[in-house]
């Protein structure tokens, strides 16, 4: 039988204790990720191939749920904000959360088709990811972006389709303000 946990969360560092897994994405790991990639290989030298986020988890086997944190560093490759690889679910029906809790950003959210949404992330704000939405989180910042999600265990991860077409907007910095724009590579 499963037992009853309290599982504390650091609001501003994202730290969840105890956690089950925790792993960290560096800048070398997302190059395809952005689209100046003579950039990205700068700033990979530059700051030593810095970490843009990190995720910790809270997962039991035998649960149907699970959840953790994402803590996102400040971060720009030329104007593009720092951002995570973004990912549809497998399962049709598995839908998300994300609450913020410390820092500003933007969560892109795309469907199978191409339409494309945004939802504000600040501390507070709640986000509802409904099935069949891809959804990448991007910190407009200057201090770290920190949430909490949770979702079905089964939901599964497609990163490929997302990696492969880009998504439709790219959130870029113009005179320090976050802006939304086109993609000009999307889809190919
Ligand atoms: C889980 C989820 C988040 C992300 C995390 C990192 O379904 O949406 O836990 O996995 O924010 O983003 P990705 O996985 O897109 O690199
Ligand atoms: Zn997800």
């Amino acid at each position: 039988m499963l037992m009853p946990e309290g599982v504390a969360i650091d609001g501003i560092t994202g730290a969840v204790s105890p956690a089950t897994v925790h792993y960290t994405k560096r800048l070398s790991e997302l190059r395809e990720l952005f689209q100046d990639r003579e950039a990205v290989e700068s700033e990979v030298e530059r700051l030593h191939d810095p970490i843009v986020y990190e995720v910790a988890e809270y997962r039991k086997q035998g649960s149907d749920i699970f959840f953790g944190t994402t803590t996102m560093s400040p971060g720009r490759v030329g104007s593009e904000y720092y951002m995570t690889r973004g990912h549809f679910h497998e399962r049709p029906n598995a839908a998300e959360v994300y609450y913020t809790q410390h820092g500003d950003g933007i969560l892109l959210l795309e469907s199978r088709d191409g339409q494309s949404e945004n939802v504000e992330m600040q501390p507070g704000s709640c986000a509802f990811i409904p099935p069949g939405w891809a959804h990448r989180s991007i910190n407009t910042g200057s201090e770290k972006l920190v949430f909490v999600w949770m979702c079905n265990i089964a939901a599964g991860h497609d990163y490929g389709d997302i990696l492969k077409r880009g998504m439709r907007k790219l959130v870029v910095a113009r005179n320090q303000l976050p802006v939304l724009i086109d993609n000009p590579s999307w889809g190919h």
